[in-house]
């Protein structure tokens, strides 16, 4: 699903997101973390930034809430190598792991908008308050949105989600608990991802 050309805008983003200082993060990260995943995948995954191993490795959502997405993501057939395109709202890793700033969001907001343009995923999920707030502009709390559809500008449906790591705080999987709700909306996306390809088969053979 991805073009030559649309590769090629990726790579140059990666280039110049690699030696970027427009925010203050610059100082303190260790790795610029870009994404994993395949560019050619329906469904976007975008996390809030960094933590320790991400800055470490280079590489999004790769500790333990990074395993966990990867077992949810499992738990509906969806191969986090091949399914999946995971990234972050800001790109370098907050001191101590705290939230990003408004400041820092928006700063590394050509980055994320321009990797939402060339992969052109058919589906995003945002995981957790800061993605929900900085892709959507809403203030509300993520217990009130996760496992709405809604449209983003690129004609992608959009879903917020609330973050692995609020799961690994909350154990419960009892009917109404955060990982129980999780299990519903991931079962939903899968159902909407298979009409999306069933879809795109149909176009195909006619
Ligand atoms: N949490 C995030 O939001 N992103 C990561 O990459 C890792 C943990
Ligand atoms: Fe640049 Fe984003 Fe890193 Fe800030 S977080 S230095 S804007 S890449
Ligand atoms: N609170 C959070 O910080 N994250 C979530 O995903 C849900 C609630």
């Amino acid at each position: 699903m991805i073009d030559p050309e649309h590769r090629a805008s990726l790579e140059e983003i990666y280039e110049r997101a690699r030696s970027c200082t427009a925010c203050p993060l610059a100082a303190t990260r260790t790795k610029v973390v870009l994404f994993r995943g395949d560019p050619a995948a329906r469904l976007m995954i975008i996390g809030e930034g960094p933590g320790y191993y991400e800055d470490q490795s280079g590489l999004p959502f790769v500790g333990k809430a990074g395993q966990l997405l990867d077992r949810i993501l499992a738990s509906v057939n969806l191969d986090k190598d091949r399914d999946v395109y995971i990234c972050n709202v800001v790109k370098c890793r907050p001191p101590g792991n705290r939230v990003p700033t408004e400041e820092e969001a928006s700063s590394c907001r050509s980055y994320l908008d321009a990797q939402i343009k060339f992969v052109q995923p058919k589906i995003i999920l945002l995981a957790g308050a800061t993605a929900m707030k900085s892709v959507l502009q809403v203030n509300s709390s993520i217990s009130r949105m996760r496992g709405k559809w809604l449209d983003h500008k690129n004609g992608a449906k959009v879903m917020p989600i609330f973050h692995p790591s609020y799961l690994l705080r909350n154990d419960s999987r009892k009917a109404g608990s955060p990982k129980w709700l999780m299990w519903q909306d991931i079962k939903e996306v899968r159902k909407q991802l298979d009409i999306l390809l069933e879809e795109e088969n149909k176009n195909i053979s006619s």
